[in-house]
């Protein structure tokens, strides 16, 4: 799960999907394309809406996304397009583009393609991008564990 500062929209897209996955079976994980906070903590707004549904984010460390991540992982979630050409920016050969999607690609509504940047707006925002995150994680789920 990647977004731009991994404080935000990918530290709660990578507690949502956990919750709904086996950990023993999926390692999943999350990054910023940024290094604008590497080893923080999320938002506290994002570290709250988790809470609001039952979800502890709070021992999450920002980290920057990294070349190695394209072996680490099957997968690779970009919260928006800005994000997504940033990764494939990185990417050394058609495999690791391949892996790079749009996590609301995910999602059966196509008026709708980027997770909004909740840091600059208020509380309603992280409402928005939890309910985003949670629909598409389902789908990734239904993907995952039917194929
Ligand atoms: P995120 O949100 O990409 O969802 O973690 C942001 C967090 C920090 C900044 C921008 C977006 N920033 O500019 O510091």
């Amino acid at each position: 799960m990647v977004c731009l500062g991994n404080i935000c929209r990918s530290p709660l897209a990578e507690g949502i999907l956990k919750s709904k996955l086996p950990e023993n079976i999926f390692f999943i994980d999350s990054a910023g394309t940024s290094n604008y906070h590497i080893g923080e903590q999320p938002d506290p707004r994002a570290i709250a809406i988790a809470k609001k549904y039952g979800i502890d984010i709070s021992a999450q460390k920002g980290r920057q996304f990294v070349v190695s991540d394209f072996d680490a992982f099957d997968y690779i979630y970009a919260m928006d397009s800005e994000n997504f050409n940033n990764i494939v920016n990185l990417a050394r050969n058609s495999e690791d583009v391949s892996k790079v999607k749009l996590i609301l690609e995910e999602l059966n509504d196509s008026s709708i393609t980027n997770v909004p940047d909740p840091y600059y707006g208020g509380e309603q925002g992280f409402e928005n991008v939890y309910q985003l995150l949670d629909e598409a994680c389902t789908s990734i789920v239904n993907k995952l564990t039917t194929h």
